[in-house]
């Protein structure tokens, strides 16, 4: 019988990537997608019946309340699900691996190039939730933290990635105002899936950077998408940070992959290569197929 890993999460963005990659990048284990719909996991009764009755060998935690605005509206629903779930989660799998999703947004972003040996300084309410998650976890040598940060793709209702809320902006008559001082350092969704997978098949604990090998501002974001998002055109506002209103949001969170890298079989990309390196292969755009990046 093949081991099997749960995805938490797996209707979200990055689980459902993580699901339905598996077969390519996990072909020797079972993988169980785990949606909000087959289980709560503020309910800890349940969440301990499923993962008994699953019995895994390896957890990938995706599930969160993962909108910075949203926590900040419901911090009381964001402590539940992002610390509170994670932790018992981590508790059931104390004996198994156990990688545990965070964010970059654990940064205060004053800094930029953030190792895993950086100070964080949350100034977000979800970013606190984030960190207080990870301590948790990582009090078990065993367990993983993989901190990300902005994830392109699709997702199962149009309605979880940065292009598909800016395509949905566009298409409803919507300016969208992107950052020109404000950097991040994307990843394709299934880029992540893979380095997460391959993660889980070689158990190895501790903390991560994960992010795209390019440092890009919104605006510049916006910019590379616009040959593959015609509806975007005439849309994109150029902006400036200090005009934000709502959760403070961190300057600048690239963060340096060294130590990842080091354990993957493939080169993490930078998000202009991985578009162009689509059009030189005529492959869809958010699909995962190994190139020469
Ligand atoms: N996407 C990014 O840019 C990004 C950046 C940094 C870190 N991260 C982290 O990476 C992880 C995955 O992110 P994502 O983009 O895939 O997030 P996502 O699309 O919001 O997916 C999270 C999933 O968790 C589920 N969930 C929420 N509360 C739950 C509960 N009580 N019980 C069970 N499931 C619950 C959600 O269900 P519903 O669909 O029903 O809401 C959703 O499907 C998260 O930990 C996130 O904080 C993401």
């Amino acid at each position: 019988m093949k081991p099997r890993v749960i995805v938490t999460g797996a209707a979200g963005l990055i689980g459902r990537y993580c699901v339905t990659s598996a077969s390519r990048w996990a072909p020797d284990w079972d993988v169980q997608g785990l949606s909000r719909a087959d289980l709560d996991l503020t309910d800890r009764a349940a969440t301990e019946q499923t993962w008994r009755h699953l019995t895994p060998n390896a957890v990938i935690h995706c599930a969160a309340l993962s909108r910075t605005k949203d926590c900040e509206q419901n911090p009381q629903l964001a402590r539940r699900i992002n610390v509170d779930a994670t932790a018992y989660l981590a508790g059931l799998s104390k004996d198994i691996p156990f990688i545990f999703l965070s964010s970059g947004e654990v940064f205060d972003g004053q800094q930029g190039w953030y190792r895993e040996r950086d100070a964080p300084n949350p100034i977000n309410f979800y970013g606190k939730t984030k960190l207080e998650a990870e301590r948790l976890v990582l009090q078990n040598p065993r367990h993983t933290v993989v901190r990300i940060v902005l994830t392109a793709g699709t997702s199962q209702n149009g309605d979880r990635s940065f292009v598909e809320d800016m395509c949905r902006a566009a298409k409803s008559g919507k300016s969208v105002t992107l950052y020109a001082d404000e950097y991040r350092c994307p990843l394709p969704a299934g880029v992540i899936a893979r380095a997460i997978l391959e993660l889980s098949n070689k158990n190895v604990p501790g903390l991560h950077h994960l992010g795209g090998r390019e440092r890009l501002s919104r605006w510049e974001i916006g910019q590379a998408l616009l040959p593959w998002y015609p509806e975007l055109q005439g849309c994109l506002v150029k902006g400036c940070a200090r005009d934000h209103t709502g959760a403070l949001r961190p300057a600048d969170l690239s963060l340096n992959c060294e130590k990842i890298q080091a354990r993957l079989s493939f080169p993490i990309p930078g998000f202009r290569s991985w578009l162009k390196d689509r059009v030189h292969r005529g492959v869809d755009l958010w699909d995962y197929e190994p190139a020469r990046l």
